[in-house]
């Protein structure tokens, strides 16, 4: 969940680190630290609570230098978020920074102590620190006590190790979490995402897990699980370097937000016929798959659930087939029944949610037919360990909030609902038509993004509720559920949503004037039985606030706001429909007042259970 920065080089790295952990911040953020080593073997380690400006203030009063160092930014899982349980820890000559869990801390920290360890911190992560100073005893190296010091730990790690009496090298070792190497001329890298590293190198090599490796100003050496020598790809990056940067925006999620229309082009480039979807689009061998595939399993969580929601409407409405979608930490738990020729789909940003993660792999041994990530991250585990992948390229998204990212997720879902659907009965004056709604999509985004001063005033009358409910039906339903999950995460306003339908059996008795009601009513086949369910709440004096298209004639007047979203394709609808509910949420969070892009007790990527 942490971010994790590292460096070998020969000029002094703590300004390299300290902008790599501000880049990574949005992935975890109660404490920071660093710890650097000059070549006479000098450590200096800051640490500070707070966010990495905190950090970065304390190196600017506390002159730190060195050529090799690690940095950390920390998301507390053991011991609260505090100066001396952030990371780097210590034992002795030796310094730690960890992303993840140890499950097993507790037997190792009861062993260690009776070895004499004196624990300084109540994180899981100290035992890694001990564990290879005992290793050293014996090992003729660090990389041979990290390699003997990993096979004792259960749970997760991706973790990168200093010997302050050899500054030549870091050892790291990823298992369960993420870690990409960064080569330089001269020097080299290593950090939990590529972006940390982007201002120093473009060539990255991403670890695989298990894997060890030892990295110096002139080498990497990588060692598999087993321990053998082995070769990792090279990728180039195309990430652009100020992706993490908030240009004339005041947050990352309202730039984001902005940035919608553009990524959907990135997203469709190259991947549409004037009339379908080619078959390329999901990798070599899509279409030999998709033509078997009778039924998709969807697995994801929080927002990429949301849109494996949408995508069930359709897959089953245009792509012919049956479609289940389940939250990825309760699909991993339970026994499921795996349909005939059925395809696992796993939806997420960043490619690293363990519970998206730990359901690919055991599909892996139930049968499935094969399996598709639709995912942001290139290089991330869900893609390298998935048969086929989408890559949505909405770009870095560093607010913890998916906007973007969702967006281009359902953009990604409408073309595999193409891409399987011709294969069951999708006409091609059907595909046609989906195709050119899909390449309009930009432009009605563009529309809808100059509702935001409308969007903008409403937001007052939100900011001083305590609760909140979103209604929709059909494929409006998880839009809803997209709307209400923004508002509490980034307000910490309480919102649910409900299928429209499903009021009377209990939240109507929710209903009065300090309720408001947020309803996505697009022009479709539904309208009318959404507008009896507008009607309910009014008679119970609820205050309502409506995006609906123009056509389905709604009034304001004194218990409804209308606001009228642009007119578009049915497929479009949820697309389009999610925006306002992105801006209303961020909007209520400016007048409340909470950190948009960090709120609070949530990290961006949970690599965690
Ligand atoms: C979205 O706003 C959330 N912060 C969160 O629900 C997120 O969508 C979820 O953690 C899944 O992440 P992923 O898409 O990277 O797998
Ligand atoms: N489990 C470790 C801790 O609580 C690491 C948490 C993280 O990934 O930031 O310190």
């Amino acid at each position: 969940m942490c971010g994790i920065v590292g460096a070998v080089a020969q000029r002094d790295v703590v300004d390299i680190l300290v902008e790599g952990l501000r880049r990574l911040e949005y992935r975890g953020y109660d404490s920071a630290g660093v710890a650097v080593v000059n070549a006479s073997g000098e450590l200096t380690r800051l640490r500070r609570l707070g966010k990495v400006k905190e950090l970065a203030d304390a190196v600017a009063a506390t002159p730190a230098t060195g050529g090799t160092g690690i940095a950390h930014t920390r998301w507390a899982t053991h011991g609260e978020p505090s100066e001396r349980n952030a990371h780097p820890h210590l034992s002795s000559n030796i310094t730690v920074v960890h992303n993840g869990i140890i499950e097993n801390h507790s037997p190792l920290r009861d062993d260690l102590k009776a070895k004499g360890y004196v624990f300084t911190s109540d994180t899981d992560t100290e035992v890694i620190a001990h564990l290879v100073e005992e290793e050293l005893k014996s090992a003729g190296s660090l990389l041979a006590a990290v390699q003997k010091t990993v096979k004792q730990l259960h749970g997760a790690y991706g973790t990168v190790l200093l010997d302050k009496t050899d500054p030549s090298r870091v050892v790291v070792a990823r298992s369960g979490s993420p870690l990409v190497i960064g080569l330089g001329i001269g020097e080299n890298f290593i950090a939990s995402d590529q972006l940390a590293l982007l201002p120093v190198t473009r060539r990255f090599i991403f670890l695989e897990e298990g894997d060890v490796a030892e990295i110096t100003r002139h080498s990497v050496s990588i060692f598999d699980s087993n321990g053998n020598a082995v070769e990792r790809e090279v990728h180039e990056s195309n990430v652009s370097y100020d992706a993490g940067d908030k240009g004339q925006y005041r947050h990352f999620m309202l730039k984001e937000i902005y940035e919608q229309p553009h990524a959907i082009n990135n997203t469709l480039e190259g991947r549409l016929s004037r009339d379908s979807v080619l078959d390329e689009t999901f990798g070599n061998g899509a279409a030999e798959l998709f033509k078997k595939v009778k039924h998709v399993q969807i697995v994801a969580c929080g927002t990429s659930y949301h849109s494996g929601m949408v995508a069930r409407y359709w897959l089953e409405s245009l792509g012919g087939i049956s479609c289940n979608v389940e939250i990825a930490s309760e699909f991993r738990y339970r026994k499921s029944f795996v349909q005939p020729n059925s395809l696992l789909v796993s939806i997420s940003q960043s490619g690293e949610t363990a519970d998206t993660l730990a359901a690919l792999r055991l599909a892996k041994e139930a049968g499935y037919v094969g399996s598709l990530t639709i995912c942001n991250v290139a290089g991330s585990s869900l893609v390298r360990e998935s048969d086929l992948a989408f890559m949505t390229r909405a770009g870095a998204e560093i607010g913890v909030a998916s906007t973007k990212a969702f967006i281009t997720q359902l953009v990604g879902l409408a073309m595999l609902t193409l891409a399987i659907g011709k294969y069951n009965g999708l006409t091609d004056a059907q595909q046609r038509e989906l195709t050119e709604a899909l390449q309009s999509l930009p432009g009605k985004l563009e529309q809808t993004l100059a509702l935001a001063p409308q969007i903008e005033a409403l937001a007052e009358e939100f900011a001083d509720k305590h609760h909140a409910l979103f209604l929709g039906r059909g494929d409006q339903y998880p839009i809803a559920m997209e709307g209400a999950l923004k508002l509490k995460e980034i307000s910490y306003i309480h919102a649910e949503a409900y299928a429209a339908g499903e009021l009377k059996h209990g939240p109507l008795a929710l209903i009065d004037a300090q309720m408001p009601i947020i309803v996505v009513a697009p022009n479709n086949d539904l309208l009318e039985k959404l507008k009896s369910n507008v009607e309910e709440v009014r008679a119970r004096g609820g205050i309502l606030y409506v995006f609906a298209d123009a056509d389905a004639r709604f009034q304001s007047d004194a218990t409804m706001r209308v606001i009228n979203v642009p007119h578009v394709a049915d497929i479009l609808a949820p697309i389009v429909y999610t925006l306002p509910l992105q801006l209303l949420s961020y909007y209520v969070a400016i007048i409340k007042g909470t950190d948009v892009d960090q709120p609070r007790n949530l990290a961006k990527s949970v690599t965690v259970e």
